[in-house]
């Protein structure tokens, strides 16, 4: 497309209010969505009636003759009142570890799981909607979001029912027989992350609570009401007081749960700013499990002999699925400088052609963003590059209008600018030449961040060293492919100010549990006394059942 072609596209780029399609709309005829004055304490949905906020879209409308954020609907302000309720809910729900969901039999405890993966199955499309609205992930990236969430949920259960075999058996050593299990560890708070409001909610959430912890869990900044939809199965399926959803300012309603000392894990995924001051108002601080994602700075790194079509394609989506806003993104590209020329050139060609429209429009890739003010920002970012020196290389690269900002490919990007080293989360995507791998070891180990990096080349002289030394600076090595975080049975961590303690399917289990066992000197009155507990089944925890 010309250029003034794509300057017309996103000057139009928002909709008239009756041109957004009715299967795309959250309530019919874009009327308010009032979900977001809900909220879970107790096992009771309730309506707030107290002070809301309105949730401002991306996606922008025009309507006589201005353009507007579309406001989705009304969004509960809960207070520091409520928030302790909650947490008193769950407090009373775990009843010093003697509460009915702690000490459940775990195979009860996976049905209603199980049951509530049914139950949310159902509400596919209003949370599709939402998220459309809420943060502008596209369509098809939404409907991912959701079914990834539940492809989730039902892994878990399969891990703990494998964990479960194993820890069903009687170990013997040194004449004490023992038989180990892990135990839920309290109360947990749980705070998603805007980006991914319903799947890493859930990645902290589902396996908190299937060890048996009660959660009281808050949704992020942008993606509050995604889970509203979700309240009512989270009340049939679990007893009161163990799943407590809560809407409202993160510094007062997380702030003054994690005051109280009450909680025994913080599962928290955002910036490593927040996480600081919330594990800093923890009484106790030892007594808080902290369970963290935070920031990242992944680099790409293009040796000279990459193959330069593959890494064109993976550095495009690595760099800006959903607009670069993962913390798995790629978000500085170092590029050998013999084919840096041709690397910039071909990469700024795919950028340009990468379809940009609303998030219920087929095939498009880049969409509004819901941080305010993000498009300047970010402008802020490049214009500080260029008068270092830089340029954008691709030619629509930065054209904006209200919250949609096109990617923009910024070269060569200077040292001792925010871009080289900072966290954009956004569609920027720099790229640096580099003549020494030397110069990416060093940048590596001064970064704050030890998430993830990409690897493009063919050489096992070159890219073995490499990973030896990435290995003890980041927590995973990306060969030949962007970074990311699936398959979910994978760890996601990293070291630095990018994670504290590991999730994949199995690993998240291990983070809200501590093993807890029964030791017992092996002679015929305790063998005795074990047999008695077996047959009369008057344990939960110690048992011999296996779950199938
Ligand atoms: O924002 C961080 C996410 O965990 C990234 O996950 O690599 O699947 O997009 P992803």
């Amino acid at each position: 497309m010309a250029m003034t072609d794509i300057k017309t596209k996103i000057a139009n780029l928002f909709p008239a209010p009756e041109d957004v399609p009715a299967d795309a709309e959250v309530m019919p005829g874009g009327k308010p969505y009032l979900g977001g004055l809900d909220y879970l304490v107790d096992g009771q949905v309730k309506r707030w009636s107290g002070a809301s906020t309105d949730v401002l879209s991306p996606v922008c409308v025009r309507q006589g003759g201005k353009t507007r954020r579309k406001v989705i609907g009304p969004c509960a302000m809960l207070t520091k009142e409520e928030a302790l309720a909650a947490l008193s809910a769950a407090v009373r729900a775990w009843d010093k570890g003697c509460g009915p969901w702690p000490r459940m039999k775990i195979q009860e405890r996976l049905r209603r799981l199980e049951l509530f993966a049914a139950r949310m199955a159902a509400q596919r499309e209003p949370c599709v909607r939402l998220l459309m609205w809420e943060i502008g992930k596209s369509r098809a990236d939404s409907e991912k979001e959701f079914d990834r969430t539940i492809e989730y949920l039902h892994d878990t259960v399969r891990s703990v029912k494998n964990g479960d075999r194993n820890a069903s058996r009687f170990l013997a050593h040194s004449g004490i027989l023992a038989q180990i299990r892990r135990a839920p560890l309290g109360v947990v708070l749980s705070l998603g992350p805007f980006n991914y409001p319903l799947n890493e909610s859930f990645a902290t959430l589902i396996p908190a609570l299937i060890m048996g912890n009660p959660v009281v869990a808050k949704g992020p900044r942008f993606g509050m009401l995604c889970m509203a939809p979700l309240l009512p199965a989270f009340a049939e399926c679990f007893p009161p007081g163990v799943v407590n959803i809560l809407n409202g300012d993160g510094a007062v309603v997380a702030g003054s749960i994690v005051e109280t000392g009450a909680i025994a894990a913080l599962a928290f995924i955002g910036s490593t700013k927040v996480a600081n001051i919330l594990k800093k108002q923890h009484p106790r601080p030892n007594r808080m499990r902290c369970v963290l994602g935070m920031g990242a700075k992944n680099p790409g790194i293009i040796l000279k002999d990459a193959d330069l079509d593959l890494t064109v394609a993976q550095c495009v989506t690595g760099a800006l699925s959903f607009n670069g806003q993962r913390c798995t993104a790629l978000k500085l590209i170092f590029v050998h400088r013999s084919l840096a020329d041709r690397f910039v050139e071909k990469l700024s060609a795919e950028v340009d052609k990468l379809p940009f429209g609303m998030p219920w429009e087929k095939g498009v890739q880049l969409t509004p963003l819901p941080e305010p003010g993000k498009a300047e920002f970010l402008k802020g970012w490049v214009d500080e590059a260029c008068k270092k020196g830089a340029s954008i290389a691709n030619t629509y690269g930065g054209l904006a209008n209200e919250t949609f900002y096109f990617p923009a490919v910024v070269y060569p990007t200077p040292k001792g600018t925010a871009l080289y080293e900072q966290e954009q989360f956004g569609p920027l995507v720099p790229v640096t030449p580099f003549d020494d791998v030397q110069e990416i070891e060093d940048w590596i180990v001064a970064s704050d961040f030890g998430q993830q990096a990409s690897i493009f080349g063919q050489d096992p002289r070159v890219v073995g060293p490499l990973i030896d030394v990435l290995a003890n600076q980041i927590c995973r090595i990306n060969l030949n492919a962007q970074c990311q975080r699936g398959p979910d049975v994978y760890p996601f961590t990293g070291r630095k100010d990018s994670a504290e303690s590991t999730l994949s399917v199995s690993d998240a289990l291990r983070c809200f549990s501590v093993r807890s066992m029964v030791a017992v000197p092996e002679n015929p009155a305790n063998k005795e006394l074990l047999h008695g507990i077996m047959l009369e089944r008057t344990s939960n925890f110690l048992n011999t059942d296996y779950i199938f």
